[in-house]
């Protein structure tokens, strides 16, 4: 099943079921970003809208794209904001995001997007010179241990198609692209330390 199917069938339970990485994605985002908001935002793979309506609340203009209509109806039901514009596009391809952004913000989707050196050069066009670009991803310590997106499906459970990355596999993609790294966080359940960490974080600057 391809990614943009999968999610397609996830939509109707995303939101609904246990989903820890999820739910930790969304305080990493708002602990990292709240005094970072500020004019043109790109959110890549907004998804259902779990972050979108806090993002929007604080940008000037807000774009959240994904590759999955299913998802984003759901977004688009919660989030009505006139200062949101929400496209359908995959981060793969050539985007057609519009440029000029002075925060991109991506969650939970580089798991499924093989070549990250695509990403950041894509990312480095479409921000301002000096804009923020913040990632936040399953840790590689979980992709280590076999953690990989799935879900409960009509048909048992589905496992989307999913790569490893490393954490040097994102630093050095984003200094390639002329990226300085400006924070790198773990993020643990529980907010313990007893245990690997289930998030990486990464906040990275756009050469002026
Ligand atoms: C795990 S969900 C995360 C959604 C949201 N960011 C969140 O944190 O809840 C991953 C999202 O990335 C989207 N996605 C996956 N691959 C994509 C691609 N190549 N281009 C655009 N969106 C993609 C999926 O459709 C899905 O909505």
């Amino acid at each position: 099943m391809s990614v943009e199917a999968g999610y397609n069938q996830w939509a109707a339970t995303y939101d609904e079921v246990t989903n820890p990485t999820r739910d930790l994605e969304k305080k990493a985002c708002e602990s990292l970003l709240h005094d970072k908001i500020s004019g043109a935002v790109l959110e890549l793979g907004g998804g259902t809208g779990k972050n979108t309506g806090w993002l929007a609340e604080r940008s000037e203009r807000l774009v959240s794209a994904d590759i999955s209509r299913e998802m984003q109806a759901v977004a688009r039901a919660k989030v009505t904001a006139a200062n949101v514009e929400f496209l359908i596009g995959d981060v793969k391809e050539e985007w057609r995001f519009g440029t000029g952004f002075d925060v991109i913000t991506c969650s939970l989707i580089l798991e499924h997007v093989e070549d990250l050196g695509h990403i950041f050069r894509k990312a480095a066009n479409a921000l301002k010179p000096g804009g923020l670009f913040y990632i936040c991803e399953l840790h590689p310590f979980k992709q280590y241990a076999g953690s990989k997106a799935r879900f409960e499906g009509g048909n048992g459970e589905q496992v989307l198609e999913c790569y490893q990355h490393h954490v040097t596999d994102y630093t050095k993609a984003a200094v390639a692209s002329g990226f300085a790294i400006e924070d790198i966080s773990e993020w643990f359940d529980g907010g313990g330390r007893g245990e690997p960490p289930r998030l990486i974080a990464f906040l990275f600057r756009n050469k002026e």
